[in-house]
């Protein structure tokens, strides 16, 4: 089993008058239900020291997940940008994750040029030795110059992750987030250090929409059913249909869901 764990802050206290910070974290990917050791957890730990869940603020500050039309990108022709400090397969990498986007949906995903497009606003790859995360949405008190996405080599070598971090840039939350998901999941708190309960708060319907699409257990952007596990042979979600609870598999990192281009579709209105 393993976790990436990314740290997102978000600032909307101009346009909301409060100071939110999410911290979100990508799930684990699985091929099959029980825990498989490809890689270890351990490797990871550094990146929860990274999160600063221990900030008694934290929690407050992620009940407040905002989205309006303004955090939308303005255009179907995004720019992006990517550090000349990543290496070749790690450029190959973003360029493969981002085609995905430009053939299934009505995004086109152009390299930013800084002769041609100044300091339009572009989004940024850069790169981090530790942490992996963004800005849920685009950000509209600051129209111009870029909208970093810092990921650290591990999560660059999975073009899955890159693409976790796109979509939450084009505006997706966590699936596991959507203000519906107590019809499809089961959150097992016992089974959950409680500085971790915040991941799992459902945004409230005010802030949020699914778009009507169908909950979607194989969401790019859905934890799997052991993030944050105390004990890790046990979920921490379960799947729920009706008064019936089962264990299921749950996200995954190969790459975006139909549900996951389906919204993307909808909310940028493509055909
Ligand atoms: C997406 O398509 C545009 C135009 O069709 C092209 O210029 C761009 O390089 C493509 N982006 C990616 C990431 O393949
Ligand atoms: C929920 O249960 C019903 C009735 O047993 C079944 O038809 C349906 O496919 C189940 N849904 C899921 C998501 O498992
Ligand atoms: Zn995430």
């Amino acid at each position: 089993m393993y976790t990436y764990v990314e740290m997102n802050r978000v600032n909307f206290s101009i346009v909301f008058g409060v100071n939110i910070v999410l911290l979100l974290f990508v799930g684990s990917a699985f091929t099959n239900p029980t825990k498989t050791e490809e890689l270890n957890i351990e490797d990871f730990e550094n990146y929860n020291n990274e999160i600063n869940v221990e900030d008694e603020e934290a929690d407050a500050k992620n009940r407040n997940a905002v989205n309006s039309p303004l955090q939308r990108w303005p255009s179907n022709i995004l720019l992006y940008r990517i550090s000349t400090d990543y290496n070749k397969d790690e450029v190959d990498n973003v360029h493969a994750a981002l085609q995905v986007f430009n053939e299934s949906t009505c995004l086109v995903f152009k390299q930013y040029d800084p002769r041609i497009h100044g300091n339009s606003k572009h989004i940024y790859y850069k790169k981090s030795p530790n942490m992996c995360g963004t800005k849920v949405g685009f950000n509209p008190l600051s129209p111009m110059g870029p909208h970093d996405i810092v990921l650290n080599p591990y999560c660059l070598s999975e073009r899955g992750v890159i693409q976790h971090e796109t979509l939450h840039v084009l505006g997706l939350y966590h699936e596991q987030s959507r203000p519906d998901r107590n019809k499809y999941v089961q959150i097992e708190y016992s089974n959950i250090p409680q500085q971790y309960w915040s991941q799992f708060i459902a945004y409230p319907e005010m802030y949020t929409t699914t778009y009507n699409v169908k909950y979607d257990y194989e969401s790019l952007m859905h934890y799997s059913q052991f993030a944050f596990a105390k004990d890790s042979t046990k979920p921490s979600m379960r799947a729920r249909n009706g008064t019936m609870v089962i264990e299921r598999k749950m996200g995954q990192i190969v790459g975006p869901s139909e549900g996951d281009l389906t919204k993307i579709r909808l909310m940028y209105k493509c055909n």
